[in-house]
């Protein structure tokens, strides 16, 4: 039999179910005619409406009880329901159970979701770069860490896009996600800036709740690898170049002991000598403790703003003395507002010393040297971005093409004799090359033999600045 579904049929069935035994033997009674037609027919009708009304309270209470479960399942559990009259009192505490059953599957979900957001905050705080991936190495998302390391979106964008891609830990990923196990490995990043860098790869097992399949650990390793390699480097070359003016001043402490002991004219001028080798020395060992300092820290980029036109203006003046014992004019071209950033006075100033120094004493005697400071012009073949030239110029002898790309090597001079007189060491324009990079920024250097050299130098502006002041 089909059960009815119309409430009115709903109720029938129910009064049916209720009611139908006594009243089918009231039927059977009167039709055999065991009974008085009276009494029976009206025990017959109290029967029906005893029934019915049972049907109705029956019908109602389990109402309650649904709808009870339905506010439950839908979270709103907290009331309990409408009281009416009920056929087993069972009913409501059946609804009261389903409520706290759904307040305690509440306070569970509550719970879960705060252990997950109590993950994703260790997780976004944690000092080392981390980033989550998902099953095929895509990037889901990185910690603050990592942002700063990339300087990129969550979304990984950038230095992290490049990243993995590298072939190295592209295969480190598949091993790790095929068979579950951690891989550790080692990158060298040569751009933008070179960088040394440790990853740990853990599968994650079962996954997280976003779809991470991986978790990618980073550590930046370039500051130890650069002191490890700056010292060694150090190490070589201070020995190699402090060998000589250190053999001429044991030659001559011998001479001065030995033949010159009674030559007061000789032992002036030896004396003389040694002071200028010790000088040479002095001069060598600070220029490799500053080369030293600016490649430590050549991978953290500088934090401050410089007006370039007003330290160039400053260090053209303590250029004075230089100036005047090769009978050098220096012609200054200094724009206003020329604000470098992120920028390091000390560093820049640095540059600009090199620079003019090398101008000077490699120029022509008696010549000219140039120095400018100049907004970047939008356009050519400097960066898109905006940002501020400082160029300086003389009109000496030049540079031969050949030697060009190496200037900024360490130790390099062209002429080895005629710079080491000048009192070259080889690492000024080293020290440059490594301000200029910490920067972000382009060194170039232009000359033709015979007709002088021309070092400029892009370095980044603030955007914000550069647009106020067009503004
Ligand atoms: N303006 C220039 N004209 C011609 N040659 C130059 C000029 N500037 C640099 N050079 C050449 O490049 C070489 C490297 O310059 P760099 O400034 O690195 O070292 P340095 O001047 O010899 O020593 P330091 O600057 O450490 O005292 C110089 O020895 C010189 O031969
Ligand atoms: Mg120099």
């Amino acid at each position: 039999m089909p059960l009815p579904t119309a409430p009115a049929g709903r109720l029938a069935a129910a009064a049916a179910l209720i009611g139908g035994v006594p009243a089918s033997l009231f039927l059977l009674l009167l039709a055999a005619g065991w009974a008085d037609a009276a009494p029976a027919l009206l025990a017959l009708c109290a029967t029906i409406a005893a029934s019915l009304l049972l049907a109705r309270l029956w019908l109602g209470s389990l109402r309650r009880l649904l709808d009870a479960i339905r506010r439950a399942e839908a979270g709103e559990a907290t009331e309990p329901g409408t009281p009416g009259p009920n056929l087993a009192p069972s009913v409501e505490e059946i609804a009261e159970a389903a409520r706290r059953l759904a307040r305690s599957v509440n306070a569970r979900a509550e719970l879960v979701m705060q252990l997950r957001r109590a993950d994703e905050a260790i997780i976004e705080r944690l000092p080392d770069p981390l980033v989550v991936l998902d099953g095929r190495g895509a990037a889901l998302r990185a910690n603050a860490a990592a942002r700063a390391l990339f300087g990129s979106a969550p979304g990984g964008t950038g230095d992290l896009a490049a990243l993995l891609r590298h072939p190295a830990l592209a295969e480190a990923l598949d091993g790790a996600l095929a068979d579950g196990a951690a891989r550790e490995v080692d990158i060298a990043l040569p751009v933008p800036v070179p960088r040394d860098l440790k990853l740990h790869a853990i599968p994650m097992e079962p996954p997280l709740a976003d779809g991470g399949r991986l978790v990618l650990v980073l550590s930046d390793r370039t500051r130890e690898r650069a002191v490890e390699r700056t010292r060694a480097d150090f190490v070589a070359n201070a020995s190699h170049e402090l060998r000589t003016p250190l053999a001429s001043l044991i030659g001559f402490i011998e001479t001065l002991r030995g033949p010159a002991r009674d030559d007061p004219e000789a032992q002036q001028r030896f004396l003389g000598i040694m002071a200028e080798q010790s000088e040479r020395m002095r001069r060598l060992i600070d220029d490799l403790l500053g080369l030293s300092r600016v490649e430590i820290t050549e991978h953290q980029p500088p934090t401050g703003r410089v007006d370039l036109g007003a330290l160039a203006a400053a260090e053209a003046e303590a250029m004075a003395p230089i100036l005047a014992a090769r009978r050098v004019r220096l012609e200054t071209q200094l724009a206003p507002d020329t604000l470098a950033a992120p920028a390091d006075a000390e560093q820049l100033a640095q540059v600009l010393r090199n620079l003019l120094e090398n101008a000077v004493r490699y120029g022509r005697e008696g010549g000219e040297v140039g120095l400018s400071v100049s907004q970047a012009e939008p356009g050519g073949r400097w960066p898109a971005r905006p940002g501020v030239l400082l160029r300086v110029t003389d009109d000496g002898p030049g540079i031969a093409k050949h030697h060009i790309p190496r200037l900024t090597e360490r130790f390099y001079r062209v002429d080895r004799g005629r710079a080491r007189n000048a009192g070259g060491t080889g690492l000024g324009l080293a020290i440059v090359k490594h301000v200029v990079n910490r920067h972000r920024g382009q060194l170039v250097i232009e000359s033709e033999e015979g007709a002088g050299a021309r070092f400029t130098v892009w370095l980044p502006a603030d955007p914000a600045a550069g647009s106020a002041l067009r503004g």
